[in-house]
């Protein structure tokens, strides 16, 4: 299939700049202007008034996460199509073993669950307990092309990890090239609020935040920052909320030290203002970390631009209000989590880029280039340049629409974005040099690709 794009304005995270794309066997192969092509051509796109940015990178989905209230309810399938009409072409979700399994036979059952993905995918692989074989287990997973590895400080009594072994992982996965990747809350600190709210009768959904306070991220944070250094290990803050851990995270970096941070644009559009309600009002709002104050939207923002906080992820992880029902009379039997990765480009193009919060340069890199470098993908992903791979979205600066739970692609029927203005939507979407989503539609059913990636 060959595709050449005329016309167009290429944003990338460095520069913009007018440019027709030649497009070959899945890859970038000629990038001018007014490119004259000899050979047979399959397909013109005119990209006239329209802006050209590389695939979108999720770097935190949860497709079909198991949870006490059933899977989460995006599968690969679902979700990867949602993604795709928001103009994301790869996504970095999770292997979460079974106590007992080993991460490389994790690993392989999680790719066999996202082989109907439609977006390439790669996964963050998290140790849940350290055994005598955990070590030679992280080395067989990066033999296998996995550069991360996720841990929980939180969630202790299923998933989570004491520091003692995160340091273990940390040291394991710095020798080796790779990077760990953190949910940063005090687990032992949550569970006893939770278990004092309980005690109390205080069991709504309006309690979840107050038994999650700021500080037990912050000291999250400052621990995980202070275990990377003794383990010379990067990390990877995920769900960045609030301005403490900012703090801190911005000090390590000053200090020369490998911390990447990603937020999420419900940390960056919503505020803790939504816990106040009923059940169905506040329910989908039950999140970790649950949302902050106002006032810690305009510090991320900031640090976007600044370059602290590194990746805009979406933490995609819908649950429908059935799931959350779960919870009716105990917000602690909530499934945690949303959706968002449908919105999270028009929302960051939206409030970020037009309201001038960051530039379209500052977009592209924390929707896709950062991801990319970060995560063992560049240039390969997150790039427009001859031999990169053909994921492009063709912007249409111009479209106009509101997020609904009744127009989203999302199989939930709950939506935290719900009534929120956008302006600018992928009109075309390429993956691996086809067209997947035109006039804002998905055409293709084309299958993603697990991305073997690199330390
Ligand atoms: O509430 C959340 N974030 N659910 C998904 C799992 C996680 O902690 O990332
Ligand atoms: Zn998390
Ligand atoms: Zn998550």
């Amino acid at each position: 299939m060959n595709t050449l794009i005329k016309n167009g304005t290429i944003i990338t995270s460095k520069r913009s700049f007018n440019s027709d794309v030649y497009i070959s066997e899945g890859k970038i192969v000629q990038l001018k202007e007014s490119l004259n092509i000899l050979e047979p051509i399959d397909k013109t796109i005119d990209a006239s008034g329209k802006l050209i940015f590389p695939g979108g990178i999720d770097p935190h989905v949860h497709m079909h996460l198991p949870s006490p209230a059933g899977y989460s309810i995006d599968d690969f399938e679902l979700g990867s199509k949602a993604a795709l009409l928001g103009g994301t072409t790869t996504l970095l979700d999770f292997v979460t073993p079974q106590k007992g399994q080993s991460l490389i036979d994790a690993l392989i059952d999680r790719k066999a669950e996202a082989d109907n993905s439609l977006c390439d995918y790669s996964f963050h692989v998290s140790p849940v307990e350290w055994t005598s074989s955990t070590e030679q287990e992280i080395k067989d997973c990066i033999e296998s092309g996995i550069t991360s590895f996720k841990v929980y400080m939180a969630y202790k009594d299923s998933i989570g990890l004491d520091d003692e072994n995160i340091l273990k992982v940390m040291k394991v996965v710095g020798k080796a090239g790779g990077i760990v990747t953190l949910h940063c809350e005090l687990g032992d600190d949550i569970d006893t609020f939770r278990e004092e709210l309980g005690r109390i009768g205080n069991l709504s959904p309006n309690f979840h935040p107050v038994s999650r306070p700021d500080y037990t991220e912050v000291e999250a944070v400052k621990n995980a920052i202070e275990m990377a250094k003794n383990a010379n290990c990067p990390i990877y803050i995920v769900h960045t909320s609030c301005e403490e851990s900012i703090n801190y995270i911005k000090e390590a970096q000053k200090a020369g030290q490998q911390v990447y941070s990603e937020t999420c644009p419900q940390y960056l559009l919503l505020d803790d203002s939504k816990y106040k309600g009923n059940f169905n009002d506040t329910c989908k709002y039950v999140m970790s970390p649950p949302l902050r104050k106002k006032e810690d939207q305009e510090i991320l923002w900031e640090s976007i631009k600044k370059g602290i906080v590194k990746t805009v992820g979406t933490d995609h992880c819908p649950f429908s209000l059935e799931q959350k029902n779960q919870g009716k009379t105990d917000f602690r039997k909530i499934p945690n989590g949303a959706g968002g990765v449908e919105h999270r480009m028009s929302l960051l193009y939206t409030y970020g880029v037009l309201e001038k919060r960051i530039s379209l340069n500052q977009f592209v890199d924390v929707t896709s280039t950062q991801a990319a470098k970060i995560f063992g993908l560049y240039p390969q992903k997150g790039e427009i340049a001859v031999g990169s791979d053909a994921d492009l979205v063709v912007w249409n600066p111009k479209s106009e629409s509101t997020i609904s739970v009744e127009n989203h692609h999302q199989n939930c029927d709950l939506e935290i974005y719900e009534g929120f203005k956008t302006i600018g939507a992928p009109e075309i979407v390429i993956s691996n040099g086809n067209m997947v989503v035109e006039n804002e539609k998905l055409i293709s059913n084309q299958k993603g690709r697990f991305l073997k990636r690199l330390v």
